[in-house]
């Protein structure tokens, strides 16, 4: 099978390694890729929002299947344009990527299909704006009703704070409806869980629960980022966790989905907090997460190939149950100087020779912003730079091999977590 990714982060690394050890694939392609991806695929500098050329990529490669890691390229069509060339493609609609697209939009397929989530007003005025806020009450939770690259989101326990978030976010000040709208919701208390489900748009396979840390600072202090680490699996979920997702928030949604002429195929991704009152989702994505791929897939033993090509191609109820490693795995981002408000870029990465040679097959880096110089140097190239991958027989184990391998890597002025999984 030849396979093209389009994506340039340490979620398409980690899709590209999987990919690379599936003996079913014999060519993988990349664009645009990082360092790190040149080493396992061919690279092709090829814009990943461009879908007549990414489809032109594809046809050129004679690809029999091109996976679509982000989720501009998705809201920008890039799956129709392949899929119109028939190319099989794990990644869904534009139409269908609005779950992830339009916060409206996914509480709209939420509330047809019954699934639980927090209660939300759509907003337009500020005055609708205050008489939500005023519904709830503090913590308030604002967010953005279109894609923000994880930036949309505010919550606080300020009521001026909330209101001004909705007004950049496009809400008008007078009567008429501004540019933009918000959704203003019920805060959700407790933890937080990922999880992943590979779906043709009729059968729905979840993936292993991870979870993510969000914040930039350690004991969740800080900014929200992209996501500073991520372990799988989570000791402390009930063991019906996952089956009870399944059929109270994925089966259902993707039902909904087709029911109205959109179906859904690909990686439908569910953040959920469980709260005292029972599961309740936060928002979906309509791709693999980013950090929390890296730990998901490094316990997954069935081949990445075969999966994510019978999503593509509706066939994935003839395949055989997943198989998963028993043990966990643990990830570690480390971010730029600056990240996430101002992430610095071209400082040389330093150590990764080191970990390749001393701690695989047990730790490894995925690159997300680097890239290779002419003189072959790698440097960083955005703001989170690498994630550090450790597997072990549990939590604990793969942790102190995530950390050992960060401990020899040097990026100038870079940070990084010390909590990740740390106190579970
Ligand atoms: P989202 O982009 O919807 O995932 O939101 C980003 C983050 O904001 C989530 O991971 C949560 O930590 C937080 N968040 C979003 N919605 C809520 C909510 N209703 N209650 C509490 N926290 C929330
Ligand atoms: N880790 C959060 C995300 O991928 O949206």
């Amino acid at each position: 099978m030849k396979v093209l990714v389009i994506g340039n982060g340490a979620r398409e690394h980690a899709l590209c390694r999987s990919l690379s050890l599936d003996p079913d694939v014999t060519a993988l392609h990349c664009a645009p890729g990082n360092a790190g991806i040149a080493e396992v695929a061919t690279l092709h500098a090829v814009d990943a929002l461009d879908g007549k050329a990414v489809a032109d990529l594809a046809v050129e490669l004679a690809a029999d299947l091109v996976v679509v890691g982000p989720e501009a390229p998705l809201v920008a069509g890039v799956a129709d344009a392949v899929r119109a060339r028939s190319i099989a493609v794990f990644g869904p609609s534009a139409e269908a990527a609005q779950l992830e697209g339009s916060k409206a939009f996914a509480k709209d397929v939420m509330a047809a299909a019954g699934v639980p989530t927090a209660r939300s007003y759509l907003c337009t005025t500020a005055a609708e704006v205050d008489e939500a806020l005023d519904a709830f009450g503090a913590p308030f939770v604002v967010k953005d009703d279109g894609l923000a690259a994880g930036k949309g989101v505010v919550v606080t326990e300020d009521v001026e704070a909330a209101r001004r978030h909705a007004l950049a976010c496009g809400v008008a000040e007078g009567e008429q409806p501004g540019a933009g709208r918000v959704v203003i919701e019920e805060f959700l208390d407790g933890p937080e869980v990922s999880l992943f489900a590979v779906t043709d748009g009729e059968s729905v396979v979840p993936l292993q629960p991870a979870q993510d840390f969000k914040r930039a600072l350690d004991g969740d202090e800080g900014p929200n980022t992209g996501g500073m680490g991520a372990y799988s699996p989570l000791p402390w979920a009930e063991p019906g966790l996952v089956d009870e997702v399944l059929a109270t928030v994925l089966q259902p949604t993707v039902d909904e989905m087709r029911r109205r002429g959109t179906p859904f195929s690909g990686l439908l991704y569910a953040g959920l907090a469980i709260t005292s009152r029972g599961v309740r989702v936060i928002e979906f994505n309509a791709r693999f997460g980013d950090p929390e791929t890296q730990v998901v897939l490094a316990r997954l033993k069935t081949p990445l190939a075969g999966l994510l090509h019978a999503a593509a191609t509706g066939t994935l109820a003839a395949l055989p149950p997943l198989r998963w490693s028993e043990g966990a795995a643990v990830t570690v981002v480390i971010a730029s100087h600056g990240y996430p408000e101002a992430p610095r870029t071209g400082d040389a990465i330093e150590g990764l020779e080191e970990v390749a040679e001393q701690d695989a097959p047990d730790a490894y880096v995925l690159h997300a912003g680097t890239r290779r110089t002419e003189d072959g140097t790698v440097v960083s190239a955005g703001g989170r730079v690498l994630s550090v991958t450790g597997r072990g027989e549990d939590v604990a184990a793969a942790r102190s091999r995530a950390y050992r391998a960060v401990a020899r890597i040097h990026l100038d002025g870079s940070h990084h977590r010390t909590d990740i999984a740390g106190a579970l």
